[in-house]
């Protein structure tokens, strides 16, 4: 039984192991596993938890749905004692996703599984291992900094297990942002300071929305200023390499991070991380319940 958390007790052979399951897995060829998975969403989702939902009933996992607004959490129930009670059910794989940064407090857990499907500020490791993985397949993993981050890095979870991820395999992250949207902690990153310096230096761009839920005194955030500097467009778009390859992990807020003239480049390459979804949660349910 493992939790999936973060990638910080995941060593880096297991990672690679997992990073290539994800792009040859033959969903043919799965056995049948006799579990039950919670899908906890207190937060919205579509990929995640249609892909979390599909990749369990193609591994025969038994799903089952809660989320804070149905179940008795509003009637004052202590974390422990809900924990208990979907152990005494049988749950043996709890997908959480939370606005909570409470990520500790799961850690320590013991006779159930739990995968963060996307924790508070945190962490999101499985969008991460799908993000990689679609680098890996597309042979963009071959410089120092293979992908560079823009737009949101201070607010997003995507961005926190990417880097994690990336900076444990060995490779530096490349970010491009506005100040108030930079995260504190520049370990381990590469600051950029203009589009054709991420072209000259990076394979790949992951563009992430402005997070506008979790950004205090959002009226004061200037929208205009920010798009003219960070929006992907055509234009922009014109100075990268034919090879060079646009990321989004979706939602898509055309017309902030990007335009809708680029977002019908063809090196806009969603497409290819949508195909990804399925297999990086199979995966992720076979190394939470300690399959391989
Ligand atoms: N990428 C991602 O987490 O998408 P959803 O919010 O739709 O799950």
């Amino acid at each position: 039984m493992n939790h999936l958390l973060d990638f910080e007790n995941i060593d880096n052979s297991k990672l690679e192991q997992l990073l290539n399951q994800i792009i040859n897995i033959d969903q043919d060829q799965l056995n049948i596993i006799n579990s039950f998975a919670l899908l906890k969403f207190d937060e919205s989702s579509t990929r995640t938890r249609l892909s979390f939902s599909a990749a369990a009933q193609k591994l025969g996992i038994k799903v089952l749905e809660t989320s804070n607004n149905i179940s008795a959490l509003s009637k004052g129930e202590s974390l422990m004692h809900e924990i208990e009670t979907y152990k005494g059910l049988g749950i043996n794989v709890l997908v959480i996703r939370t606005k909570e940064n409470n990520i500790e407090d799961y850690k320590s857990l013991n006779d159930l599984s739990v995968i963060s499907a996307g924790f508070g500020t945190t962490s999101h490791p499985t969008q991460a291992l799908l993000d990689v993985a679609t680098l890996l397949k597309f042979n963009l993993l071959n410089k120092e900094i293979p992908i560079t981050y823009i737009g949101d890095l201070k607010h997003s979870r995507v961005f926190n297990s990417g880097r994690e991820l990336l900076n444990k395999l060995g490779y530096k992250v490349g970010v491009f942002t506005s100040d108030n949207l930079m995260p504190e902690n520049l370990r381990g990153l590469h600051k950029f300071s203009d589009w054709n310096e991420i072209f000259e230096n990076s394979n790949s761009i992951e563009l992430l929305r402005v997070q506008k839920e979790r950004i205090h005194n959002l009226q004061d955030f200037d929208f205009k200023t920010y798009t003219k500097k960070y929006q992907l467009t055509s234009k922009i778009l014109k100075n990268a390499k034919k090879d060079f390859v646009v990321l989004h992990p979706m939602p898509i807020n055309i017309g902030i991070e990007i335009s809708e003239d680029a977002s019908k480049d063809y090196r806009f390459i969603y497409n290819e991380q949508l195909k990804l979804t399925v297999p990086t949660r199979i995966v992720s349910y076979l190394y939470a319940l300690g399959i391989q």
